[in-house]
């Protein structure tokens, strides 16, 4: 029951309709028993500045932000997270203490539902794509870890530029290149994480980045697509055996992150991934 008493967690994002975010956390919230509600409000960009500042005057205690605040909301917060500082996107923000703060969980979410199937460290990681899911999950994931970086893009210039912003600020190495290369260096990769929206609804069908008979089984496929849970890609690694990673396990770890923020909890995973199926 909501009360006087009951915490606010919200969600900003335009269009908000769609989000499998309220499922998971009221879930996670209600099997706790903790008084807390997570609403999420369609905020226009127009209005961004003035929903953060509502959501302080209003003692929310924290929200998510999605698509497409991400990156403009860090000039409305006081505080930001250096990682997320670094990403240059926000996607959870605390208010605590008089104070916002702003934090990314993305790339978090990534690398931790990539740990739950195999370590990371030393190994060859190869990211298709450089916007701005693969900025979140190789800036976390070179915080985070040595490892043997490729990152393939379709406009190898952009990939080029965020090696450059990596190399920078992370005083690391790696590479960068167009798709044409994937053939080639999958043979000596471990872990290949599609940042991309190829072979997301609705284009289903479009060309998955690699067949079956070119995917070596030894590596880890992780999709961060999740519409449809399985794309063509994971299907084709399924296909030539090797492990498949869903995206909505970066989902859902991002949310077990930014709940671990707003509550200094840990969350229930298992019914927070079980309301994420239910709710598709
Ligand atoms: P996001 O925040 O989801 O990462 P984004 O910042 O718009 O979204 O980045 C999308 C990335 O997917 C880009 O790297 C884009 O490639 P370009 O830099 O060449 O535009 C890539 N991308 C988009 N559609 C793609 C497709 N159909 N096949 C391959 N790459 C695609």
């Amino acid at each position: 029951m909501i009360t006087g008493k009951t915490k606010i967690i919200g969600l900003f994002g335009n269009p908000v309709g769609h989000s499998l975010s309220p499922a998971m956390h009221n879930a996670a919230f209600n099997y706790e028993k903790m008084d807390y509600v997570y609403v999420p409000f369609n905020v226009k960009p127009e209005y961004l500045k003035e929903a953060t500042q509502g959501a302080f005057a209003l003692n929310i205690r924290g929200y998510n932000v999605t698509i497409p605040h991400k990156t403009r909301i860090i000039d409305y917060l006081p505080e930001v997270d250096p990682t997320a500082a670094l990403i240059g996107a926000v996607n959870t923000v605390k208010i605590q203490d008089g104070v916002s703060k702003g934090y990314n969980t993305d790339g978090i979410g990534a690398i931790k539902a990539i740990e739950e199937i195999t370590p990371i460290s030393n190994k060859k990681v190869i990211i298709l794509g450089a916007g701005g899911a693969s900025r979140a999950v190789s800036f976390q994931l070179l915080s985070s870890y040595e490892v043997e970086l490729l990152i393939l893009n379709r406009t190898p210039e952009k990939a080029f530029e965020l090696k450059s912003d990596l190399e920078s600020n992370l005083k690391t190495t790696l590479s960068t290149g167009g798709f044409e290369l994937l053939l080639e260096e999958i043979e000596s990769a471990d872990i290949l994480i599609n940042t991309t929206p190829r072979g997301m609804h609705p284009h289903e069908d479009d060309e998955p980045f690699l067949k079956a008979r070119d995917i070596p089984s030894h590596v880890v496929v992780n999709d961060l697509v999740y519409n449809p849970l399985e794309t063509g890609l994971i299907k084709e690694a399924t296909k030539a055996g090797a492990t498949t990673i869903s995206g909505l396990k970066m989902l859902l770890y991002q949310g077990v992150e930014a709940f671990k923020i707003w509550t200094g909890q840990e969350p229930p995973v298992d019914i927070m991934e079980k309301a994420l199926y239910d709710f598709l």
